[in-house]
């Protein structure tokens, strides 16, 4: 009987040991992520992937005992690199996950192969509502441009802006922010004078500035995506447009905190609304903006950055749930429904939309310990997208 017993432990060791060295071999877990490294959106890049990288070197490389690897991709924001890419990543690496996606044209490009490969993909920078909607295996970590819009315009009027013009950059979430904030501004009884579409590549803000002083409003409500910020805030005040009384409010892509500290007076006391500035004060948060400055040479993490930094840790908390054994729909059921502090505040990933619920910010620009920052002035708490069609 005793006999019996040890043999059966020793067989029972062997059979664990085995399994074990099996698990140990165990193909990585792949992450394949698409960002634009180079061109026009190359900021949105690097900061997505310094945040992914301090996601791993604060968390480690193993969940659940498998290996994490991420593989980075540069699609150079050309929609149709990106959906090469995207299918290699699903083919010849396998990966199990697919993420970044630094514009909507992008996002869009790889919806229908994350659909027909049954791979999540986390959407961690585009921002038009409409995305989660391209395919039921899209989570997001980013916003949404009504998300962010909405806030501003019931603000302004209170402001003494009764009259606005609007200025975008001619696509998707440009032209979200048009609607919605205009709609909600009529609602509250403003007039917006005209609405403006400049290109998205290559913009030249000149000439629509110049019309916009024609038309003397109130305001210039303004959405560019992130890196173009800059142009438009210089522009603004080499045509003179703020001493001729008009303001400029803006969604909080246009006052980056990438590019923030380098924009000079003309910046400050813009009003914008979002979902994270660097200035936001947690403890949360200060302990993000010290350690990605710590390994980024002084780089401010901007929006961009919080989107894959979170985007990282909703993938890390559903490869757990699953005990490291991931598979596409054990791992999309994993992510839906997740409730975390992000550094931008409280986050909840809302299972039936799979979008983002998140605070929204009113923020002024201001000097604080001599660099400009954007700092929250009030709050609207646990947003949905207001853009849902369902
Ligand atoms: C987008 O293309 O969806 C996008 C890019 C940059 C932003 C916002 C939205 O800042």
């Amino acid at each position: 009987m005793h006999k019996r017993t040890l043999i059966q432990a020793a067989a029972c060791a062997a059979l664990l040991a085995a399994g074990g060295a099996a698990f140990a071999q165990q193909a990585p877990f792949k992450i394949g992520l698409i960002l634009p490294m180079t061109g026009q959106q190359a900021t949105t890049g690097r900061q997505i992937e310094a945040a992914a990288r301090l996601w791993i070197a604060q968390n480690g490389d193993t969940v659940a005992g498998r290996k994490v690897e991420l593989v980075l991709k540069d699609d150079a924001s050309v929609p149709d690199q990106t959906r090469r890419l995207a299918q290699e990543l699903v083919v010849n690496d396998k990966v199990d996950v697919l993420a970044g996606m630094g514009i909507t044209p992008s996002a869009m490009a790889v919806a229908p192969i994350a659909t027909q490969s049954r791979t999540p993909l986390v959407v961690m920078a585009a921002a038009t509502s409409s995305i989660t909607e391209a395919s039921p295996w899209i989570v997001r970590t980013s916003f949404t441009l009504p998300q962010v819009s909405v806030a501003l315009a019931d603000w302004a009027p209170k402001n003494n802006i009764k009259s606005v013009v609007t200025l975008v950059s001619d696509y998707g979430p440009g032209i979200d922010a048009e609607r919605f904030f205009s709609e909600r501004f009529l609602f509250n009884g403003g007039k917006v004078a005209d609405k403006l579409r400049v290109p998205l590549r290559s913009p030249d803000f000149a000439p629509f500035l110049q019309k916009v002083r024609d038309l003397k409003p109130d305001a210039l409500f303004v959405f560019v995506p992130s890196g173009a910020g800059a142009a438009v805030m210089k522009q603004f005040g080499e045509r003179g447009m703020d001493k001729a009384g008009i303001r400029l409010i803006a969604t909080g892509d246009v006052t980056d905190d990438d590019q923030l500290a380098d924009m000079g007076d003309v910046a400050l006391g813009v009003v914008t609304s979002h979902h994270y500035s660097a200035a936001h004060p947690s403890a949360a948060n200060k302990k993000f903006v010290e350690a990605f400055q710590k390994a980024n040479k002084n780089l401010r993490p901007n929006f961009m950055a919080v989107g894959g930094y979170d985007g990282m840790r909703v993938i890390y908390e559903s490869l757990k749930k699953t005990g490291g054994k991931g598979g596409g729909q054990a791992l999309l059921d994993g992510m839906k429904g997740q409730i975390f502090e992000s550094p931008r505040g409280p986050v909840f990933i809302d299972a039936q939309t799979r979008d983002i619920v998140q605070n929204v910010y009113l923020r002024k620009v201001e000097r604080k310990d001599g660099q400009l920052y954007n700092v929250e002035f009030d709050v609207l708490k646990d947003v949905k997208d207001p853009g849902k069609t369902k």
